[in-house]
């Protein structure tokens, strides 16, 4: 049977933590695993733009051994050209993996539903999870441990909220979020991680406290750019500033999955400040997307 990765509720904490310690080894010594995907073909399909994704991808595809083949918008035109259905069962022929980066979330369900290879969700409208675990295993990094780690996050209830909810309740994190109003992460999610209702709130004020990491993200996804004008000024109270971040603890940690809009959710100064892992953050996505193809594909 072909595993997926749609969800990081798709996995166990056993799996998570066998990924995390693969993407250690992989981290400390890249060359031994240089020929892991040799003969093997991964293509990414994108349906909205990327930095780090797309990079990590392909450079960790190819530090493998393997081929990554880029089919960007407007390439494969996924459900106009032709169904999701027909795109999946022939990509199939040809490849061993596929990436994918949609607007709906059901895009990647059908994906993996019609194809015989494993489907990796790049970012859907409704989870990130290769970020959640990217995100996870860089605050194991830095701090030695998840268990009982007070993680903020303060923003949207967005994809990237979602997959540190699922990531958070599977693996102890101690996870509080705070949105304004109408802003809360998607209620099946809530449901379906096991997350706690009163661990969600209004009051970024509140979540913050003695948090050891503090995290955000844009207020306006990609899709989302014609409500960027009201979202900051209903966002506008919920920017990671020297005043919130002065409620947490003293050595926190501040996050970002980036792309950040400085000046919008979180400002200059925390953004470039001494506690700011955005860079070492954005980096473990390479090491933990390698190690989760090598746990799918091998
Ligand atoms: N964090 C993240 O997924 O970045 P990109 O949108 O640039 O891939
Ligand atoms: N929530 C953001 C994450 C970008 C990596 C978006 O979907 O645009």
């Amino acid at each position: 049977m072909k595993k997926d990765l749609i969800s990081i509720n798709d996995l166990s904490a056993k799996e998570i933590e066998g990924i995390f310690d693969l993407a250690s080894k992989i981290k400390k010594n890249k060359s031994a695993y240089a020929n892991k995907l040799k003969g093997k073909s991964v293509a990414l399909i994108f349906q909205k733009p990327s930095n780090r994704t797309r990079v990590s991808f392909e450079v960790g595809v190819w530090q493998l051994g393997g081929n990554c083949i880029y089919l960007g918008p407007g390439e494969i035109n996924l459900g106009v050209r032709e169904t999701v259905e027909d795109v999946a069962k022939t990509l199939s022929r040809y490849l061993d993996a596929i990436v994918a980066r949609t607007f709906k979330h059901s895009d990647v369900l059908d994906l993996a539903k019609y194809s015989k290879i494993p489907v990796i969700n790049g970012l859907s409208d409704l989870s990130h999870p290769c970020q959640g675990l990217a995100d996870l295993f860089t605050i194991k990094e830095k701090l030695g441990k998840l268990k009982g780690i007070k993680l903020a996050y303060i923003g949207d209830g967005n994809n990237v909220c979602h997959s540190l909810m699922y990531g958070c309740a599977k693996l102890g994190v101690d996870l509080k979020v705070a949105t304004p109003k109408d802003y809360e992460p998607n209620k099946k999610v809530v449901r379906e991680s096991g997350f706690s209702l009163k661990n969600i709130s209004n009051n970024p004020n509140e979540a913050v406290e003695s948090a050891d990491v503090i995290y955000t993200d844009v207020w306006a996804s990609m899709g989302e750019e014609s409500e960027a004008e009201e979202r900051r000024r209903i966002f506008k109270d919920f920017q990671i500033n020297g005043k919130l971040v002065s409620k947490a603890r003293k050595n926190y940690l501040f996050m970002h999955c980036l792309p950040a809009h400085r000046g919008e959710e979180v400002s200059s100064d925390v953004m470039d400040s001494k506690n700011s892992i955005v860079f070492d953050q954005a980096e473990n996505r390479l090491h933990v997307q390698k190690a989760i193809l090598l746990f799918l594909l091998a």
